[in-house]
């Protein structure tokens, strides 16, 4: 969030991988810098439209679901992303009326900063305080995101090693959720701003417990440990999103390739960079994994061709294989790149890309929240759009003059 590295090493990459083509012609056939510059125009097109639905609503959008616009306010775990889109699109443009709605729209997540029931304080407050500090370099933003660091680190236990989840699920004593590795950003980047150096040591044991515990050996990820708080041992490996307890949840292998691109980016342990890595070559190399490279919401869905797909895991996957191409020598970095780029490229088709005034005034269609509860099957989400523009930004970045 606050620390995005440029990209040269990126761009020169892909650069090697641009075919020039007039704007006009279909998303295969287009340069990717084409590609992320007419995604970015009607993204803001889009955006504009979904503002002008909330009117005078004092909360977020989160999705478009049964014909109705759903909002959510800052308990929610999704409360951040919308927030951080704005910043997106301030970043994208430069035009202050983006950073005045940005403004207007993280202020509504800040009490998330005191709260304590809940690892997500970390997805909330990265995505809107984290990027509103990175572009504007706001001081109350910084003092807001040291809170939220403090009210995370409060959930981590040693003997488990590791941040609680939910509070909500009484089937559990102690769940961890592999989606947690994303609240570890907000700890990393408190230790760096000055704030107690024991939150990178929480960030890192936790990563470790995960690396030990959510693996199997082809390096797929359970989505729920739940561990006994007295003596850390692991009472079972379960699932809450997935088709079954041992299948491959789409999401969830997303926010294990992204979360530990960020472990590494930040520390540099090798151990990291090779889970990241391991997360990203399962997903690229899986016999079920769809043409497009936009994955059915589970790789072991039972129905599958016919499964939904999830447009979030895909946006998810695609800003950070960019990042963690960045993070590796040439000859390695290019796959990533390329598996990247081909993401975008379908994201950006009219398949998954919305129509101004449609799809709730969402950005990209067919993502799927939680299949196996009926709940937001088929559906824009607002994280969805939120990696989405964070991916084109970080492609745009690498690669300014193509
Ligand atoms: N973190 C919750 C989800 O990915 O649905």
């Amino acid at each position: 969030m606050t620390c995005l590295p440029p990209y040269p090493l990126l761009g020169a990459i892909l650069s090697t991988l641009l075919l020039v083509a007039p704007p006009s012609r279909g998303t295969e056939e287009r340069s990717l810098a084409a590609v992320a510059d007419f995604a970015l125009e009607r993204a803001a097109r889009q955006t504009e439209f979904l503002v002008s639905q909330l009117a005078d609503r004092p909360e977020l959008p989160r999705t478009f679901e049964h014909g109705k616009l759903v909002t959510v306010d800052w308990r929610d775990w999704t409360s951040g992303f919308f927030p951080g889109t704005l910043w997106s699109l301030f970043e994208a443009t430069g035009d202050p009326l983006w950073r005045n709605r940005a403004e207007r729209f993280t202020a509504r997540v800040a009490p998330a900063q005191h709260n304590r029931s809940t690892h997500d304080v970390g997805f909330v407050l990265t995505c809107s305080f984290g990027n509103g500090l990175r572009l504007t370099n706001e001081p109350d933003y910084r003092a807001v995101l040291l809170n939220g660091a403090a009210s995370l680190a409060t959930r981590f236990n040693p003997t488990v090693g590791a941040i609680r989840s939910w509070d909500w699920a009484r089937q559990w004593e102690y769940p961890v959720i592999v989606d947690n590795l994303l609240n570890l950003e907000l700890l990393l980047w408190a230790a760096r701003a000055g704030a107690e150096p024991r939150y990178r040591a929480i960030a890192m044991r936790h990563a470790d417990t995960t690396l030990q515990n959510h693996f199997r050996p082809d390096a797929s990820s359970y989505h729920v440990v739940d561990y006994d708080p007295a003596t850390g041992g692991v009472r079972s490996k379960v699932t809450h999103q997935g088709a079954a307890h041992s299948s491959a949840w789409a999401r969830g292998q997303a926010w294990a390739i992204y979360g530990y691109t960020v472990l590494y980016r930040e520390t540099r342990e090798p151990r990291y960079l090779q889970q990241a890595r391991a997360s990203a070559d399962f997903i690229m190399n899986h016999p079920r994994l769809p043409v497009d490279k936009i994955p059915y919401w589970d790789f072991d869905a039972p129905d599958i061709p016919h499964a939904p797909r999830d447009a979030s895991a895909a946006a998810v996957i695609a800003s950070a294989l960019l990042e963690l191409s960045t993070l590796l020598p040439k000859e390695d970095a290019l796959a990533y790149a390329d598996f990247a780029g081909a993401q975008l490229r379908s994201l950006a088709s009219p398949a998954y890309l919305a129509a101004v005034g449609e799809n709730g005034g969402f950005i990209l269609q067919h993502s799927t929240g939680n299949f196996p509860r009926h709940s937001e099957v088929d559906v824009p989400l607002n994280y969805a759009d939120y990696y989405f523009l964070e991916a084109l930004l970080r492609l745009r970045r690498s690669n300014p003059k193509a």
